[in-house]
């Protein structure tokens, strides 16, 4: 279809520092790199949809400031409509300080600025934009009564919704799953929401089935390594995921979720499972290079390396 996917969304200066290893709490440690990038989980994903082919639309808030310009131009460069993006003179654009070490793995401290600003008042004054969605889209990195507005106008227009509800926190808001169609969580995040720990496959499938009994349709849980678990009310299947080196892997959630939202609007038919597989493949290649959005792959990169679109 034409209708754009909506993300009601974070948009995130990225400020990467590239170490041996994490420091200890009192401790310098030296990077041996350093790199700044847009960023933002409701950005990253809308930029992953776009660069494949997706028509996206993004509903944000940045500051008045240097890092909210580059990243509206960021979004632009890569297709995003950025007209419902505002700029606050009361909150600067958010910033995330990203340590990343040899494994390629990250820590994280994002101070979330102006994303915060973005409110239930500005959610229902583009009910039409929302309306006339595909999808729409939130992550966990903008107020929880946003999101939930935001998915509460997407139910009443018959809008399918999809929730990352990333990173999370303990004792997060499960009302709005009751709104949300597509579930999409990793470990920690399936924990919180669940309110105990998992470790077994099988714990996260009785996870999986209880989430579906607050509302969502499918459970999408994402295990690293081990795999993504995809579950509706009649079936349960794990996917295997590609094993790559990773040099980066910030942001991989971020182009797997902006993957899986174009695939599932490009092929209505296909089942989750099926799409989840090629989601993951996409992601895979965004760990193999340095950032989030600058790492995602474009359609023609993602053919060139043997994935069918
Ligand atoms: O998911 C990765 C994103 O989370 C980064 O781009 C950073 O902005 C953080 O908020
Ligand atoms: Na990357």
């Amino acid at each position: 279809s034409s209708k754009p996917i909506v993300i009601v969304g974070s948009i995130v200066q990225d400020c990467v520092s590239y170490t041996e290893r994490f420091p200890n709490p009192g401790e310098s440690v030296r990077g041996n790199d350093f790199k700044m990038g847009c960023g933002g989980k409701g950005a990253n994903q809308g930029v992953q949809a776009a660069k494949l082919g997706a028509s996206v639309t993004m509903i944000g808030r940045v500051g008045n400031d240097m890092f909210g310009d580059a990243n509206i131009n960021g979004l632009k460069k890569a297709g995003v409509n950025v007209k419902y993006i505002e700029k606050s003179d009361t909150a600067p654009t958010s910033v995330a300080c990203i340590t990343v070490d040899n494994k390629g793995e990250n820590s994280i401290v994002v101070t979330l600025g102006a994303n915060l600003e973005l409110n239930v008042e500005r959610v229902k004054k583009l009910e039409d934009v929302i309306a006339g969605a595909a999808m729409v889209l939130c992550q966990f990195e903008i107020n929880e009564d946003t999101n939930y507005a935001a998915f509460e106008l997407a139910h009443n227009h018959n809008v399918t919704t999809f929730y990352n509800a990333a990173p999370g926190k303990p004792g997060m808001d499960k009302e709005i799953l009751k709104f949300t169609d597509i579930l999409c969580t990793n470990e920690n995040e399936t924990e919180f929401l669940i309110g105990r720990q998992l470790s077994s496959i099988e714990d996260f499938k009785v996870a999986s089935r209880e989430l579906l009994q607050y509302g969502p349709k499918t459970i999408v849980v994402t295990l690293g390594a081990k795999g993504v678990l995809v579950t509706d009310k009649d079936n349960t299947e794990l996917i295997e995921v590609p094993r790559v080196k990773a040099v980066d892997t910030t942001g991989a959630g971020d182009s797997f979720c902006g993957s899986l939202t174009y695939l599932i609007t490009k092929y209505p038919d296909k089942t989750i499972a099926e799409l989840s597989r090629i989601a993951s493949k996409i992601a895979s290649m965004s760990v193999q290079n340095h950032g989030t959005q600058s790492s995602y792959p474009t359609s023609e990169e993602v053919r060139g390396n043997g994935i069918e679109l």
